[in-house]
């Protein structure tokens, strides 16, 4: 293997790069005046934050009309859509929810979440149901980051032993403004050791 000096590298300006994202659905819901509102967010900064309790953080821009809703009821949905629900995805990224009732516009189906107030998406094989426990001012976005308090998954995706399969899931990933999803299967965590 050749060393790091024989591999050319440029310099380029320092931005997100890393890659690839998940895509994931993100529901919301709050009370705006007098009414109650559940959204719909497209979100790419989205990762686990801790196993011990399970967490997730969420980057989202205080111009969101999700990120008031959010920090109105400290509650959201994690939602995980297959690589089919693409077009769905890239609308809910698209409009505000401020203008438009996302579940109306896309088709998708708003369902009770068993421990929180916003719904989780039934199309989405899989769904995390979160509450907020630490934010943090960023600098464009602001970090929230939130306990999953439960798990929801379509039956089609859990195997004989109550795990979910990933190749089944099938998710929609995120990179360089392209929507991709997963290919080959090369190995099991470990299998280098074997
Ligand atoms: C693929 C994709 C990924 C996105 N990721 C984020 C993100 O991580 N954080 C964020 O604040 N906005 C993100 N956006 C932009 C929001 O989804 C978009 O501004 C949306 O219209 C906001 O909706 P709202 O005003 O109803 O909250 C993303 C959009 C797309 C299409």
């Amino acid at each position: 293997m050749p060393g790091s000096r024989d591999i050319p590298k440029k310099v380029l300006s320092a931005t997100t790069a890393l890659y690839p994202m998940p895509a994931v659905l993100v529901s919301c819901a709050g009370d705006t005046g007098g009414r109650w509102k559940q959204n719909l967010i497209t979100l790419a900064w989205a990762g686990i934050a801790s196993s011990e309790p399970p967490m997730v953080s969420i980057a989202v821009r205080p111009s969101r009309y999700s990120h008031g809703l959010i920090s109105s009821t400290g509650e959201f949905t994690v939602n995980v859509p297959s690589a089919g629900m693409c077009d769905a995805v890239d609308l809910c990224g698209n409009v505000s929810g401020r203008d438009h009732d996302k579940f109306a516009l896309t088709g998708l189906t708003p369902a009770p979440a068993q421990t929180i107030r916003p719904p989780i998406v039934a199309e989405c094989p899989v769904s995390l149901e979160c509450r907020v426990r630490h934010r943090f001012a960023g600098g464009s976005h602001d970090l929230f980051v939130a306990e999953i308090v439960a798990v929801q998954a379509s039956e089609s995706v859990v195997d004989a032993k109550g795990r979910i399969d990933v190749a089944l899931v099938d998710p929609l990933c995120y990179g360089g403004g392209v929507y991709w999803r997963l290919g080959e299967r090369l190995g099991t965590y470990g299998h280098s050791r074997k």
